[in-house]
């Protein structure tokens, strides 16, 4: 895929989960089920469950400053920020405003993508074609889901599958092949109703009827969503392998969007691939929507799973109906090399300094604006002149 012999690397990975497990046990306890009944028919075990305190922002940046300590890259390098997220804290501002503003990343654009599921892999795309033209040199890409907040707790069919997190990598420019070798990008708004959450939008914005009527939870038909799934998934594979001018032999692994065991499982034998190929961490975290790709290759990378010079394949699929692929060729060796105790404690330093700058600069926002209102009042002719 690359342009001038410019190539996107990926070059630093990152992930952020909340500390609260939710079993299967647990959501037994709430709905009519039971852990046999979700562990055979998804594969998941447990998930996370996002405290008070943390969002999809919260997460992302956790995410986004670990992917940028491995990549020892400063936030001010940062030429690009993309949250994809179906879950953003707001409709506006976007998430990916909040995490460049705490990470103090100012010479950066920053937005957000919604593509569901497929959206991490979607910005993957984007930031890759932008690094390949030369118009940017770096970008920080980060899948960010609290799903627990959009999940209706009393829908057996829909609870037990989502859980939070939020996963990133750091792209940067090099002029070796590899990186991100080539991708697809795919959808088909016919089938939008098979997985959405009707309310809070502009089409039906909150009021007391779509929260009396439980709108604003999501709504899936799940048998359609399986069958689009499996097929979407091999089908997006299998032109982004070609498209890198590699074979399934040539893969050293596919990390697909961990939706369900057996989603993957079907998709894996439609593909002729051996298990082994294959990544799944479903069990342990359940459906993460955009995040759930970059948390697995953060995992597979960590186990040992992705050597310099793998090539591996990324495949994701959701709502929208929206569908995308990237083949990436591995750069970086694992473990990397530990950085030395006085670099931790910069990194540190600069992220104290960072959100204090964020302090400093609201609280100069509201003094200045109250300024210019006192200086305003007094300017104003008062009613008796
Ligand atoms: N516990 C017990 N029984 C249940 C549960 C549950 N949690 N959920 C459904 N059932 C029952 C149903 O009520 C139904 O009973 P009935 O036959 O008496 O009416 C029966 O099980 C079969 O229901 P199905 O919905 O047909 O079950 P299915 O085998 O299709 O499994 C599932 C449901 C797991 C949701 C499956 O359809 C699936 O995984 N679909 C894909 C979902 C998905 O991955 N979505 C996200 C992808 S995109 C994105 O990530 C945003």
């Amino acid at each position: 895929m690359a342009r001038n012999g410019r190539y996107a690397h990926i070059v630093g990975w990152g992930m952020y989960v909340p500390a609260h497990r939710r079993t299967n046990d647990e959501i037994a306890a709430m709905v009519d089920t039971s852990d046999e009944w979700i562990a055979t028919r998804t594969g998941i075990k447990e998930r996370r469950i996002a405290a008070e305190h943390e969002s999809t922002a919260t997460m992302a940046l956790r995410a986004g400053e670990a992917a940028l300590e491995i990549a020892s890259l400063a936030p001010e390098a940062l030429d690009l920020i993309i949250v994809a997220s179906a879950t953003p804290d707001y409709l506006f501002p976007a998430s990916a405003c909040i995490v460049q503003d705490k990470l103090g990343a100012d010479h950066a654009g920053a937005f957000d993508l919604s593509a569901a599921c497929s959206g991490f892999v979607y910005g993957l795309s984007l930031a890759a074609q932008a690094i390949e033209t030369g118009a940017i040199d770096t970008a920080l890409v980060i899948g960010s889901e609290t799903l627990s907040r959009f999940v209706d707790w009393k829908d057996r069919k829909t609870c037990i599958l989502f859980g939070d997190g939020a996963g990133a990598v750091v792209l940067a420019g090099r002029n070796q092949r590899g990186g991100v070798l080539s991708s697809t990008l795919r959808s088909d708004g016919s089938g939008g109703e098979l997985l959405l959450v009707p309310a809070g939008g502009s089409r039906h914005p909150a009021s007391l009827e779509t929260l009396a009527n439980n709108q604003h939870t999501i709504k899936m038909l799940g048998r359609e969503v399986f069958r689009f799934a499996t097929r979407a998934m091999a089908d997006a594979a299998r032109v982004v392998v070609e498209k890198a001018g590699l074979t399934f032999d040539e893969v050293a692994l596919v990390i697909p969007h961990q939706a369900n065991s057996r989603i993957i499982e079907t998709a894996t034998r439609m593909l002729r691939l051996p298990e082994e190929k294959v990544y799944m961490n479903v069990e342990r975290y359940g459906n993460t929507s955009s995040a759930s790709i970059p948390i697995a290759l953060c995992e597979a990378v960590e186990e040992g799973r992705v050597q310099p010079g793998d090539n591996l394949v990324l495949v994701g699929f959701g709502a929208g109906l929206t569908w995308a692929a990237a083949a990436v060729q591995w750069a970086v060796p694992w473990p990397v090399v530990p950085q030395p105790p006085q670099q931790r404690v910069l990194w540190r330093a600069r992220r104290v300094f960072a959100r204090l700058r964020s302090g400093w600069r609201r609280v100069g926002r509201r003094i200045w604006g109250a300024l210019r209102w006192l200086q305003g009042k007094r300017g104003q002719p008062s009613a008796e002149e």
